[in-house]
Parts: C-alpha cells; structure tokens; sequence
C-alpha cells in the first residue's frame, strides 16, 4: 500500500503568501493506507516561478517529516512551490508539491494620507477607579469621534493579469476591495501589534479580480488599535491619531511585463457612511449616506464632492510581512431567543458569551435609529447588566436606516464586543429571532483537539474553554475580549499548553513573541506586563513600563521562557527556541541582577547575617509583582488579612501576601526553561550553568522560606503549588510540604486557592504526589471555587473570578471571558483523556487514560505535527477497552494506572490499536 502525503505546511502555514523569513521549515504528514510501510527517505526540490530549481535537497535517509532547507534563501517578494518526495521501505516514492512566498522586506511605497479630523486624543493617562467606572460627563461619541475614510484609486490595465498581488498595510484598519468586490475575508488587518515599531503588510492573491481595461482600487481606513481606545485604559491616539494607507499591486501581464501600482497623486479620498468607528466603543452607520459603487470604475466618485487627493508621505516605520492566519468571520451564531426583560427592555440572547458583532436586518423608516448594546450577563432579576465598566467601554453599534422598501442589512466593520446579550433599542418592529445574527471574529486558528466523556459538565468546560480561547486570540492574546484585550503576557504563559493543545497557535504566537522580544528591547530587557504595551502606558521617566510599581512580574514577564518553551513541545520547531533564547538569556539576567540589586521591603541588609544576606542578593524578591494574581481566599473574605478590605485593598491583598515568593519561584522556572532550552539547541555548558544558577536559587529559597513543618512563606495553597511544582523545597521537607498543602485543600472544604499563576500547576502536584483522588475531587469540585460552579452557573467560557456570578444570581462586574482558569483543560488531556506529549512534537506521547477517575468513558483526539493521536476508552464491567490510533512519526507507550493490565504491547506503533485492560486488583492505589 501507498504512502499518502499531506498537510504541507511551511512556517507551520498552508501555501502562505509572503512568509517574512526567508528560509522556512517545511512540513508535512505522511499516512500509510493499509499495512503501513515506513517512510525512509525524503527529497525536497523548490522551484522559482519560471520553474528553475532553487534547491535540491538530494534523498535524506529519514523518516522525519520537517526540513529546514538551510542553504536556500527565498529571493523577498517571490513565489515558490515545493516539491516534496517520500520513499518508503519498498523503495515507492509518491510525491505531493505546495506552494510559499516570501514577503518584501524592503517597501518602496508612500503612505496615503487622506483629508481627515485627526483622532482625539482623550482617556486616562493612569490607571484609577474611573478607568472600571463609566466616564460621567463624556461627550456622545458623535461629538468625540471622527469618520472613517475611503480611498479610491483608479487605474487602467492593457490586458487581464495572469498574477497579481496586492500587498497593504496602515496606519489604523484597513479593508480593500477591487472593482466592488472585497478583497479576500480579513477584517481588521492588520492586526495590532507594537506599531511604533514595526506594522504588519497583508499579502492577497487578487488575480481573478483585476480585468483589462478601467479597474479601482478601494480601501477603508478606521481607527483600529492605532488610533482607536484601546487596552486597560481605554485611551486614544496612543500610536497616533492621523491614518494612513500604503500598498502595492503586483499585476503580472500575459506578456510576461509586470505592473505595480502604488499610492500616487490619483488616490483620492472622502468620508462615507460610517459616521465614527472605534474598537471599543462600537460604530456608527448611516446608511443614507451609502455610496455605492464608489469603488468601482463606472462611478464618477472622484468627480462628485468632498472626493479630496491624499497626501503622499514616505513611509518610516519597518514594514513586514503579516505571517499567520487573518482575523476572519469564523462562527454564526442564530438568535436563540429575545426577551423582554422585567425592566421592560428589548434583549437578545445569543446564548453563547463570544467576541464578534451583530448582522442585523431590518425593515422601517428612512432615518430610524436602531442602537445595539453589548453585554456578557443578565442579573439576578434578568434585567440587562453592562458588566464591562470603563471609560470608552461603551460595546454599542447605531444603525440609521436608509428606508429601504425590501429592507436592509448590516454588520459594522471595524469594531467588536464582547458579548452573549444585545439590548436593542429603536428596532422599528417587532423584532425576531432570524433577524440577528452574532458574527464571531478570531483569528482563523485551526481547532486541534477535542474531548467528549461521559461527564456532560466537563465536556462543556473543554467547551468553554475554547471559547474563551477563540475569543481572546484575536490579534494578539488577550485577557479578556471587553475591558482590556490587552496583550498580558501572564494571561497567556498560564494558558500557553492548553492554548497551543486546543488550536493550530504556531503562527500566531511566534508573531506576538517578535513582538515581545521588540517590547522587551525597547524596555531596556524588561518583558512587559502587556504586550504590545500601550505607548500610554510607557512613562519616560521609568526605565520600564507598567501599573503602578509593578513592571517586570514574576509570571507574567517570565511568559518570554515558558511560552516559547511550549511552543517547542507542542510543534517540535527548534526555531521557537533559537529566536528566543537571547531574550531568554536577557531576562534572566535582568532576574539575577533585579535579586543582587534590591531586597524585600522592610528587609533591612544590616540586620541580616552575612548568610542571610548573600541568599538574599540570590532571589529576585525585591520588587512588587502581581503574585498569585487573584488567589480567591484574598477576595472573598475568608482570610483573617481580608476582613474590612474594601474591593481594591482585597485585589491587591494576593501580590502583597505573595509576590515576594512568587518573584524566586518564577526565577527558578525560568533558570529551568532557559537551561532545557539551551540544551535542546545543543549548549551544554549554558544549560549547566543556567542549572548551578537555579540550584543556588532553590536553595536560597528553602532555607529563607520552607519551614521545616513544611509550610512555606505565608502559607498558601498557591505557594506550596508552585514551590513543589518548580522543585524549590528540599527533599526532606517535600513529604511534609505536600501533606501540608492536601491539608490547604481539605480546610478550604476541599476547595482550590490558588491564583492565576499557580492553578495550572494544582492538579499535577497532587496527582504525582499520590493525592489523584484530590485531584480529582477538585476537578468536579462544584461549588465556589471551582470549574463546575462556573458550569453549573450557566457560564459558556471562563470567567476572570470563580464566583463572578454569585449563588444567588448576584453579578459581579468582572470579565466572564478570561481564557486563564481554562489552563486545566492542558490537564484534562494529559490525566483523564490520558494523551500526553512526552518528547516535542510528541513524536513521543503517552497514553494513559484515568480509568480510576470521573468517566467512565471518553474519546479524545489531539493533531500532532505528525497527525491524529486519538483515543477512545471505556470502562467495561471489570475492565476497560481501549481504541488508540497513532499517526507515523509517533511512538506511543500505554501507561495504566497500578492496579491495571493491559493485554498487549504498552509500546504502540503507528496505526490503530483496540486493546483491553483488566483490573488486577481490587481498590488500585491512585
Ligand atoms: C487583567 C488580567 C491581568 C491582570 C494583571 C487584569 O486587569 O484582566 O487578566 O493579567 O490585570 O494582574
């Protein structure tokens, strides 16, 4: 039987355009129908459009199925196809090709600058209750706001192109189209990213839009995060408040010439129906003032008033190629229902918390106004509650109707909300169901695993899970899709396995990490809080950037290690490693030098003993952090240091209980990460010296803070997570440290404590600690705090606090769309599913479902750079039966729970496996 080839993939992408590096890894997946016969060698040749062969790699003898052709360097702006050949063990060779591009490096275009109102600058400068507060006296936005603009270019071609290219970029969002027609299905391009630095340039094939003869080019400019409000603050203009458009058209003619259209003195400009347009605000559009066919070559726009020409300025920021999958319409969701509320208001129930807008239609007068308002949550009573407060957080879209007698259809364009409920206002009928659709936006990433059990509310957790992921990987990583989206580099280390287990997140993260690492340079080796950091945010007075006094936090600041660190266990792309190890390398110097340089507040260092003190200068404990970020025993009361703490004093009560051990700990983990980083790149004496570094650390640790009756600092459960997690108490102590935290969890009622950074860590200490049924029993825990509260609570993602919805229906105004708590999702895979990445890539993974626990059964499946590890068990009277499907390229071993046998090999080989396992003994230890 035949090899079958598929999935080539290059920088992890399906024929991408413009890649931005010039040499990519080329990957594939090989699939044996039948009776598999291994791959033995592969050849790889890459042709340039004329078709001339631009390498060759020769025939390797290897089964694997990456290849980084290290002495081919794409020529910028080119396409290329690849030619991939594979032989098997028979000798048969089959064959499969797949194209690339390279994007330009260099960009030779002038902005287009339309006429234009600059953009306000307004919103706070700091954070402070009024930036969780709705700004009292703030004008309407109509007053505050400025109209998006369109651009017009019209340019005549001799014949119909046999390729073209549109290559654009801005300052603000942008949407393109041809002729009438839009360009490809992006929104919001391109994206955000930390633009004072660098802006990405979208590459489309627009080949069968051009035709011989008049042809038009059409851009609409908004603010976007350029301009717009964005992140924490909620503020505008923090990049500038003047936009602008760039672009090429490549257009290849049948005589081989080659055309490129740019921004020139024929681009004019006018506003059109959008009357304002802001990310977090919403949009506004009048569709009387609708322009059709501006952007196509019949009208006579330019003629027509207020069509004014673009300046031209010289483009000075770097442009680069965008590398990753767009933001695209990628869910519909109908009207589940629409309810009067008690208060006697219009809401429409959409069923589903998600980021995206609304597609109305509707039917009325010329002029009627139709306002939309965006919320996650309704209260107690069932009334609508606006649960995101914030200057500019408004989430309200306005509609004025052009009275059109078949009626009329709209969605904004450059805005989005977080949301389940809209309450409408002015709708001019009555309105239903299939009038409204929820369009949910994300960035177009791959789902790369399920799980489906005997256990309903779990289920619904994974599901709520990748909801919240779908909703917060939206340009870059956010926090939340409402209040913040801002770029919080702890939010997405805590979520980073889970993250990169449910979706395709290669391309995606590796882009948001240049960023990190351009963030971190620009902050003199700090790795920011946020990530891009809001310019609003960056004092010039501080050599760093932050809130308040915390800029460099342990947990968050350390995602430059763990992220990249994951990505690499996940893809099995060295690439992810060697593009970060300096920024690594860079910030756990700035640990080393942070904990030489100052130590704890109120430690006084003439009062240490000369021990003490060199410990001391070894732990990067001196500066405030975030610490176990939100530890819920710190909120609601039930420590004595809680009581009489109003909201705020309560929020910040878990960085002051815990960052000064927090801060060494997350140094440990990144000593670790950076050691088996440089390791896995092949620098034995950096790993080892990074190790002797860590070791030092732990121990300086212990003897400052393990108690010998194994408590540990201010003992908390998140602490003695972490501490035993990251290897920090010594091994004498260990068994008393975990028996003190199983004890933790048994007097909070058999509930978790722990905060952001330490939850991802809780159900594997116990659980290897030999407390699996604790584990367990937090796993299904159900009242607050715990996963199957929020669940059994009518949640449909995950929320930032575990009782944002009380008991009683009680809302609290928090974010219900915070990916971190779904971190145990990584868990639930790994210990209940039981497929678990052993060696990166997972060309070594375990199987090991939980046969003891919770499900009686589940099917699980996880894509693999390789392919499709799947299982399927069930429990079976006495025993369990056990379906395993593994892709070539990957070495399964089964691994049961003691107390159980399996009736076959425990070592897998590619292909599919029905296996039984018995019980061997009654009550097996777990
Ligand atoms: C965000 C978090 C973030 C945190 C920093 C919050 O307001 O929503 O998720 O990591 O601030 O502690």
């Amino acid at each position: 039987m035949p090899l079958v080839l598929s999935d080539l993939r290059a920088d992890h992408l399906e024929n991408p355009l413009a890649l931005r590096r010039v040499t990519p890894r080329l990957t594939w997946r090989v699939r044996a129908e039948g009776t598999a016969s291994a791959p033995r060698a592969h050849r790889i040749r890459i042709t340039a459009a004329d078709g001339a062969v631009a390498h060759d790699s020769g025939w390797i003898d290897s089964d694997a199925t990456a290849l980084e052709a290290v002495d081919f360097e794409g020529a910028p702006g080119s396409d290329y196809r690849w030619h991939l050949a594979v032989r098997d063990a028979d000798g048969a060779e089959v064959e499969a090709s797949a194209g690339f591009g390279i994007g330009l490096a260099d960009w030779d275009a002038p902005w287009a600058e339309p006429v234009q109102e600059r953009v306000l600058a307004e919103g706070p400068l700091e954070i402070g209750p009024e930036v969780f507060a709705p700004a009292a006296d703030a004008a309407p936005p109509g007053e505050r706001l400025h109209p998006p603009r369109h651009l017009r270019q019209a340019f005549n071609l001799p014949a119909a192109p046999v390729s073209a290219r549109l290559r654009i970029s801005s300052q603000g969002v942008h949407q393109p189209s041809l002729n009438g027609r839009p360009v490809g299905d992006g929104l919001l391009a391109p994206g955000y990213e930390s633009y004072q630095h660098e802006i990405s340039v979208m590459t489309h094939d627009v080949t069968s839009l051009l035709r011989e003869g008049a042809n038009v080019l059409g851009v609409i400019l908004g603010d976007g995060w350029y301009a717009g409000r964005i992140s924490i603050l909620g503020r505008s203009a923090q990049y500038g408040d003047i936009l602008r458009a760039t672009w090429r058209l490549e257009v290849d003619l049948p005589d081989g010439s080659r055309h490129v259209i740019r921004p020139d003195a024929s681009v004019r400009s006018s506003r059109g129906p959008i009357d304002w347009s802001d990310i977090f605000i919403g949009e506004r559009h009048d569709a009387r003032a609708e322009m059709p066919g501006w952007d196509e070559p019949s009208a006579d726009a330019e003629a027509s008033e207020g069509w004014t020409p673009c300046a031209l300025l010289p483009v000075s920021v770097p442009l680069v190629p965008f590398v990753g999958e767009p933001i695209r319409r990628v869910r519909e969701l109908p009207a589940q229902r629409i309810l009067t509320t008690p208060a006697g208001e219009t809401v429409i129930d959409f069923g589903q918390v998600m980021a995206g807008r609304v597609r109305m239609r509707v039917r009325g007068e010329r002029g009627t106004v139709v306002r939309l308002e965006h919320a996650e949550v309704i209260d107690a009573e069932g009334n609508f509650l606006d649960n995101i407060l914030g200057v500019n957080k408004d989430q309200a879209d306005e509609y004025v109707l052009a009275g059109r007698p078949e009626g009329e259809e709209w969605e904004p364009l450059f805005t989005f909300h977080g949301f389940r409920y809209v309450k409408l206002i002015g709708y001019p009928r009555t309105p239903e169901p299939e009038d409204f659709t929820a369009v949910v936006i994300a960035n177009d990433l791959a789902q790369t695993a399920s799980f489906s059990s005997s256990h309903a509310r779990l289920d619904r957790l994974v599901e709520n899970t990748i909801w919240s992921q779908r909703s917060n990987f939206l340009a870059v990583p956010t926090d939340c899709p409402q209040r913040e989206r801002a770029g919080w580099t702890g939010d997405l280390q805590i979520f980073a396995p889970t993250a990169a287990t449910l979706m395709g997140v290669a391309a995606f993260l590796d882009r948001w990490l240049r960023n990190v690492r351009v963030d971190q340079d620009a902050h003199g080796g700090i790795v920011p809080i946020i990530v891009p950091m809001p310019p609003a945010m960056d004092d010039p007075d501080r050599p760093n950037a932050g809130l308040g006094d915390i800029s460099d936090a342990a947990g968050w600041s350390d995602a430059i290690t763990i992220a990249p660190w994951e990505l690499y266990r996940h893809y099995g792309d060295p690439r992810f490693l060697r593009d970060n190890l300096e920024a690594m390398r860079t910030w756990v110097e700035h640990q080393t030098a942070g904990a030489a340089a100052s130590l704890p507040a109120g430690l006084d260092p003439a009062s240490l003993s000369p021990e003490r003190l060199a410990r001391q200068r070894l732990l990067w404990n001196g500066r405030m952090n975030f610490g176990d970020w939100l530890a819920p025993s710190t909120l609601d009361g039930s420590r004595p240091e809680a009581a009489g703490l109003d909201e705020f004093s309560a929020i910040m009560l878990a960085p002051q209980l815990t960052a000064e051990l927090t801060g060494p700990l997350f140094q440990i983990r990144s000593l670790d990460l950076y050691a088996a980083s440089a390791e896995a790149l092949g620098d034995a004496v950096t790993a080892a010296q990074a190790r002797e570094h860590a070791a030092a650390v732990r121990a300086a640790f212990a003897a400052e803070y393990v108690g010998d009756d194994g408590r540990i600092g201010p003992d908390m459960q998140g602490i003695a997570v972490l501490a035993l997690a990251f290897d920090a108490v010594p091994d004498e102590i260990r068994p008393r440290a975990v028996a003190r935290l199983v004890e933790l969890v048994q007097e909070a009622g058999v509930h978790l404590d722990t905060g952001f950074v330490s939850v991802p860590f809780l159900l594997d200490v116990l659980w290897d600690e030999g407390h699996a049924d604790l584990a367990r029993a937090l796993l299904v825990q159900d009242t607050a705090p715990s996963w199957l509260y929020e669940v059994d609570h009518g949640a449909t993602t995950i929320w930032e606090a575990w009782n944002a919805v009380h008991e009683d229906g009680t809302v609290e105004r928090m974010s219900m769309n915070h990916y971190a708590f779904g971190c145990v999702v990584d868990w639930m895979m790994r210990r209940l599913a039981g497929i678990e990445l052993l060696e990166p890539g997972y060309r070594r993974t375990r199987i090991a479902p939980d046969l003891d626990g919770v499900l009686d059964h589940c099917q699980a499946h996880v894509d693999a750079p390789a392919g499709r590890i799947a299982v399927d068990w069930a429990r079976t009277g006495a025993g369990a039966r056990l379906t395993v499907e593994i892709p070539l390229g990957v070495i399964a071993e089964v691994a049961l729970a003691p107390g159980w046998t399996l009736d076959g090999p425990t070592e897998l080989t590619p292909g599919t496996h029905t296996l039984r396992a018995a019980r061997t003994e009654e009550g097996s230890a777990s």
